[in-house]
Formats: structure tokens, C-alpha cells, sequence
């Protein structure tokens, strides 16, 4: 299985719409993902490519000291072999590169296998967002502090 990380191309963005319908059930939609590759200075797309398609993505925007996760998925084929986690340091060693003091990051209160993931890798709960997805059920910001000489 050959995969690489490597920034969206305009090309991907149909395929992530569809891996968000997949995994999520819902998506940041085309334009707003579009949007966001052709004029945000501060997003960052990072493409998980497996085998040739498009098998998740991370997304985060990094607006000086401070950033924030937008989104982040890996196909349900590819889950639980460690892609997750490849994608997640690659995100925090962009952070780092870039000096950011903290990640923050919303995640459904009920997913576990995300909430395991982040705890692993330092994210701290912060607080609860009442009511915050479209199905009404709550969302856990987390954060994510680096040091910074
Ligand atoms: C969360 C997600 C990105 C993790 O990606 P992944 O490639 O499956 O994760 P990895 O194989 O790298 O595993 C990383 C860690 O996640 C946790 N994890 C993954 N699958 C899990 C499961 N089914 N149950 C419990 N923990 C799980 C474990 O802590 C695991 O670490 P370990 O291998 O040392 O035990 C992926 O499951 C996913 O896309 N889920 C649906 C979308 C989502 O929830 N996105 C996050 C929104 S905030």
C-alpha cells in the first residue's frame, strides 16, 4: 500500500465531499471547501493519497499563535491501520513549524475512537458546546498547547 500527505488540489474535492458523506453522514460541502483552497491564506488541506485516490484529509486553519482543526477523516476502509495518527503528526508538526501556541478542536461527545486519539496526542478538554451538530448533540472542544521558544 503506497500513501503519501501532500497539499489539496482542486481535483480532490469531489472525493472528500464524498468520503465526508460517507464517514460523517453530512459535509463542509464543495464551495466552502473550494473556497478555502482558492482564498484562504490561512487554511491548510492536508490530502491523505493512498494507492492513488483520496483516502481522508485533515484540515486546520493557522491564524498566527493560534489554530484550529476543521476537519479531519480517514475512509472507513483505511481506519485503524495508523493513518489517523500519521495524519495527526503531520498536522501538530505543521504547528510547530508554523509557532503555534495552541490547537483547538471540536469532537462529538460520543466518539470515542477520535476522543482516544486526541487524548493520546495531548489534547486537553476544555468545554462543552451544547447542541452544537446539526443533530443536535453536543460537541467537546479540546485543546492542544506547544511549547514555543
Ligand atoms: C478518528 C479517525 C480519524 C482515526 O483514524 P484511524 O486511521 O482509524 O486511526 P489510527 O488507526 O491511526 O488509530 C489511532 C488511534 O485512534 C484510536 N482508535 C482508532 N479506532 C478506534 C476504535 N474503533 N475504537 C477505539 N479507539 C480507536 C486508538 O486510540 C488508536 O490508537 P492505537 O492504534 O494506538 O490504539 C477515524 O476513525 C475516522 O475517520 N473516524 C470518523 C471521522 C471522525 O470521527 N473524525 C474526527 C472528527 S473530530
Amino acid at each position: 500500500m503506497k500513501y503519501l500527505i501532500r497539499p489539496l488540489e482542486e481535483k480532490d474535492i469531489e472525493a472528500i465531499v464524498a468520503g465526508e458523506m460517507e464517514v460523517f453522514g453530512d459535509s463542509l460541502g464543495y464551495d466552502l471547501i473550494y473556497a478555502d483552497l482558492k482564498l484562504n491564506p490561512y487554511a491548510h488541506y492536508l490530502v491523505l493519497e493512498i494507492d492513488g485516490e483520496v483516502g481522508g484529509y485533515l484540515s486546520l486553519w493557522i491564524t498566527g499563535e493560534a489554530a484550529e482543526m476543521i476537519n479531519f477523516y480517514v475512509a472507513k476502509k483505511y481506519q485503524g491501520m495508523g493513518f489517523g495518527k500519521k495524519l495527526l503528526d503531520f498536522a501538530l508538526r505543521l504547528c510547530r513549524l508554523c509557532k503555534v501556541k495552541s490547537l483547538s478542536l471540536e469532537v462529538r461527545s460520543s466518539n470515542l475512537p477520535a476522543l482516544r486519539l486526541y487524548e493520546k496526542y495531548g489534547f486537553v478538554f476544555s468545554h462543552v458546546r451544547k447542541s452544537y451538530y446539526r443533530d443536535g448533540s453536543d460537541a467537546h472542544v479540546l485543546i492542544k498547547k506547544f511549547e514555543v521558544k
